[in-house]
């Protein structure tokens, strides 16, 4: 939600700003800005829309500089053009900024009387003027901006210029995400760690409002107080954070293939870290689990609901973090709480947590950056070892929790010695099962195209129905969210028994409609469903597997095939299925995949 990106002392700022704001361009694409200094002065250049946008702009009109701060915007305030882009002026300092200003009216009012003109729909415009205002000969600026942002409520990350000083950004945050790195010519500040990493070759993580002086060759930190602090400096991995399309058209296709090595590597290092010295978790010692996502990671914790209690005899609650946070559930003594987010930047699922820290309940994460809010906040951490996800639609990550899921479910089977006639049915080699059906139904040329050729159901579609059972009605939840996100035809998911309550009534002639349904105990309930909305004239598609599809070849316009596993396990391989489906979909419709309108990859806003 937002990049934010600055470099102090490269010798063509504006080319490593327009190569930061590439890296970061997935949290946000609805227009792009750069600032410098040049002998003291700053200069600016802006443009709506794709970075690309901007580096015609910058073509045309090239801005010099060695300093800079960078942008780019998922717009909250204000509409996505020029003038609503970042970075903000005020006469002598530059912002820009990642979060919301929630006072920006009432300071946008003061500042107004005072003589201010605005020139921007956006809260961030306050930001350049308040600064000002507190600027002095007499005061560290560092400090004197620490003091204008005590007025200022809301969460941030910012990027900061001053005139004149032509050696130096000052950072800052609050609840948003902002890291330091350094290499042994410049230094950077980036919203994230992916971004920074193609260039430093250290970094460090600013905490709660600490305010960072940084210069090519050092930092200055002062923490909440405004006292000098020092904050650990990491080494970046580099191979850790490679993000290339590696041949594939779409970030998004190279991310569903990986999908088999990156399964592989979150079971292989299954394990989990922690920053206190809390004793880790014993299912057996809680009566119910609490689980708290946003978007694909809350249907990744609908799943993990199934399993949780099928498997290890344990009550599950899951919940949406943005109504979680606010409804204020009574929660147990000493209960269990689960934060499945892959950037673990979200902001309603950090606040969700911060709330459950409150309650005094035992915190655990599934997340997949290393060292994000979510991660640094939790008493236990679960990775997903899946790398750097960049498509905006979650594939991957989707499936890799479902990893750390599985494992947490068999630690918590055998912790509250639940689940053992499933288990032993599952046998030891359930992950390898696994990994080898999802590396035979991608590497399957004639499946993927029979996927490719299954798409063409949704030609003239402007509305689908995803249905589905059991631990596949998540998937259905999550089929019907990745077509909406990438190829904008609606599409809806239901509980395939919850059809005749209401959904039915939308199906009309032609109306395509996706059934995932494993030939499983639920399965001739599945079928039911199916012919309930097929008299109706509905064009049915079946994702199943061969069984399935040889038992309903009467009852489906058109049939996805998909390698037999046992039915516990079927989330992963009906996700790949429901992954391909929609990506097929928004490559026959020429949507960008990557990028879809309207949505960033890291919602750090509420
Ligand atoms: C955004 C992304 C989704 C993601 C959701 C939760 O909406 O576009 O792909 O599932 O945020 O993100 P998280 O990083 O917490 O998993």
């Amino acid at each position: 939600m937002c990049g934010i990106f600055g470099v102090v002392n490269d010798k063509a700022a504006t080319e490593t700003l327009l190569k930061g704001l590439s890296a970061l361009e997935y949290r946000g694409y609805d227009s792009a800005g750069i600032a410098t200094l040049t002998e003291g002065e700053l200069d600016c250049r802006r443009a709506p829309g794709k970075l690309i946008n901007l580096e015609q702009v910058i073509e045309a009109l090239p801005l010099e500089g060695q300093t800079g701060i960078a942008h780019t915007r998922w717009a909250t305030h204000g509409q996505p053009n020029e003038a609503n882009a970042h970075p903000h002026l005020s006469l002598n300092v530059a912002v820009v900024h990642n979060g919301i200003i929630e006072n920006a009216d009432e300071l946008r009012e003061v500042l107004s009387a005072s003589g201010v003109c605005f020139l921007s729909d956006t809260d961030t415009e306050v930001l350049p003027h308040l600064i000002a205002n507190y600027l002095s000969a007499e005061v560290c600026p560092a400090l004197a901006i620490q003091t204008a942002l005590r007025e200022v409520k809301g969460s941030f990350a910012l990027g900061i210029l001053i005139k004149g000083m032509e050696d130096q950004i000052i950072a800052t945050r609050r609840g948003s995400p902002l890291v330091v790195g350094f290499n042994s010519e410049s230094a950077f500040i980036a919203s994230d760690m992916v971004a920074a990493s193609g260039m430093a070759d250290e970094i460090l993580y600013l905490e709660e409002d600490d305010i960072a002086i940084v210069k090519a060759h050092d930092v200055v930190i002062y923490d909440a107080q405004g006292e000098l602090v020092e904050r650990k400096k990491v080494t970046v991995d580099h191979d850790q954070f490679v993000a290339t399309k590696e041949g594939y058209d779409h970030y998004m296709l190279k991310e569903i293939h990986e999908q088999p090595n990156a399964l592989q590597r979150t079971w292989n290092g299954f394990s989990s870290t922690s920053l206190n010295q809390i004793e880790e978790i014993d299912f057996a010692n809680i009566d119910r689990l609490q689980i708290v996502a946003c978007g694909t990671s809350f249907y990744a914790g609908l799943v993990a609901k199934y399993w949780f209690e099928r498997m290890a005899d344990l009550i599950v609650e899951v919940d949406l973090a943005s109504e979680f946070r606010y409804r204020e559930p009574p929660m147990p003594k000493k209960g269990g709480c689960l934060f499945i987010s892959q950037s673990g930047e979200t902001a309603d699922t950090l606040a969700a947590l911060r709330f459950a820290q409150s309650k005094h309940q035992y915190c655990l994460s599934v997340v997949n950056v290393p060292n994000s809010s979510i991660a640094r906040e939790s008493d236990y951490v679960y990775r997903t070892l899946c790398g750097p996800e960049i498509g905006v639609a979650s594939t991957k990550a989707f499936t890799s929790q479902l990893a750390v899921l599985f494992g947490l479910v068999k630690k918590a089977a055998a912790e509250r010695q639940a689940g053992k006639g499933i288990l032993s049915e599952l046998g030891k080699h359930s992950e390898g099962d696994v990994i080898s059906r999802v590396r035979s139904a991608l590497m399957n040329d004639e499946k993927r195209h029979a996927i490719e050729r299954a798409a063409r159901i949704f030609e003239n579609a402007t509305s689908a129905i995803f249905l589905g059972r059991g631990q596949c009605y998540p998937i259905a939840l999550e089929g019907a969210l990745k077509l909406k996100e990438i190829s904008y035809i609606h599409a809806e998911g239901y509980a395939a028994g919850e059809l005749k309550h209401g959904p039915i009534a939308l199906i009309d002639e032609g109306m395509p409609v996706v059934v995932v349904a494993p030939y499983d105990r639920l399965f001739e309930k599945v079928v039911s469903n199916l012919q309930e909305v097929r008299a109706r004239g509905a064009k049915v598609l079946l994702i199943s597997d061969k069984l399935g599809c040889e038992m309903c070849k009467d009852y489906a316009d058109q049939f996805i095939e998909m390698p037999t596993l046992h039915e516990v396990l079927a989330p992963f391989i009906y996700s790949i299925a429901v992954q391909l489906l929609a990506y097929y979909t928004a490559v026959q419709r020429g949507k960008d995949v990557d990028q879809p309108r309207n949505l960033a990859k890291s919602v750090t806003v509420e």
